[in-house]
């Protein structure tokens, strides 16, 4: 079987094999009546190690919507508290006999050693600092919707900042390993503390002036302070990082005429993003990123579990 643990796992044309199967499920979530029964007799298991409100919830639904059986185990709530390690874990998921297991855990790279260790498919929601694929996916869906580009389209040439935490950001590297492939410019701005060193080998633009880094953008990414994965850093006070990185009206205008704002979220109004840019109806596509973010968890959970339903797998490798 195959697992989607990172989007550096993934061709160019399996990225936009995902992107165009999410769109019938786009237009499904629409009617009213929002069920389709491929996963019928499915159980999918949601194991989080670490807090979540849109990818726990949106894997949730996308899996009930699928027909499949959904159980989601939180670590706060399980043995994991009683010192359980983290393959002794893996290991009970899987005598359960999942048949498909989505996890988040703090530390990068445990969701690989969990997919090596179980029989089905593992399904990455968020490792550490490493990456954070379905995020990456849906984020280039919107995009694709909010220029008005059909299935199969690429984003060649379209100019992304993605400004704040890049260090800790696995929603950073999965975006700037999916944007490069499918054809952008990207763009990344943080204080020099939050911006790791080796990143411009990775094919980016590295800025430390955020309206250095707005000069021509199309899409404005804005990344949240981690807080909770800070060691160390130096780090300007939440009113001078807003000062120097935050995303103001005024600072917006410094962007592309009529740029657009994402943010993958949880947000810190105030602090990275002033509320008039979140919430600005033209150009905010934040709650069009959580709709997608379901569409694509379908698509993924559809995809990964069709071996499972003795259906071939995934587009074969190669194809273009
Ligand atoms: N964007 C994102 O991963 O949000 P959650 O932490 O709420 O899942």
């Amino acid at each position: 079987h195959r697992d989607l643990t990172g989007i550096g796992h993934l061709a160019r044309h399996e990225i936009l094999y995902l992107l165009d199967e999410a769109e019938q499920w786009v237009e499904l979530n629409r009617q009213s009546n929002k069920r389709a029964n491929l996963l019928s007799g499915l159980t999918i298991i949601n194991a989080f190690f670490e807090n979540s409100t849109r990818t726990l919830l949106s894997f949730e639904i996308a899996g009930k919507r699928l027909g499949a059986d959904v159980v989601n185990m939180q670590a706060a709530t399980s043995s994991v508290k009683k010192g359980e390690t983290l393959i002794d874990t893996a290991m009970t998921l899987n005598a359960m006999r999942a048949d498909a297991i989505v996890i988040r855990h703090a530390s990068s790279g445990a969701v690989r050693l969990i997919a090596e260790k179980v029989d089905c498919p593992v399904l990455n929601a968020g490792d550490g600092q490493h990456e954070h694929p379905t995020q990456a996916l849906l984020d280039a869906l919107t995009i694709r919707h909010a220029l008005g580009l059909p299935k199969g389209s690429d984003l060649n040439g379209l100019r992304v900042t993605i400004c704040g935490d890049i260090l800790h950001s696995r929603v950073a590297r999965s975006n700037i390993l999916s944007l490069s492939a499918l054809g952008c410019e990207v763009s990344l701005c943080a204080p020099p503390a939050l911006m790791p060193t080796d990143i411009e080998a990775m094919g980016v633009k590295v800025f430390h002036d955020f309206d250095a880094a707005l000069k021509g953008a199309q899409v404005v990414m804005m990344l949240r302070l981690q807080m909770e994965r800070m060691s160390g850093q130096f780090i300007p006070s939440p009113r001078e990082y807003r000062h120097l990185y935050g995303l103001s009206l005024d600072r917006l205008a410094k962007a592309e005429t009529g740029a657009l704002v994402m943010h993958p979220g949880p947000m810190n109004r105030g602090i990275e993003i002033d509320s008039q840019v979140a919430d600005h109806v033209e150009r905010s596509l934040i709650t069009r990123q959580v709709e997608s973010g379901v569409a694509i968890r379908m698509a993924c959970l559809e995809v990964l579990t069709r071996r499972a339903r003795a259906l071939p797998g995934w587009p074969p490798l190669g194809q273009t």
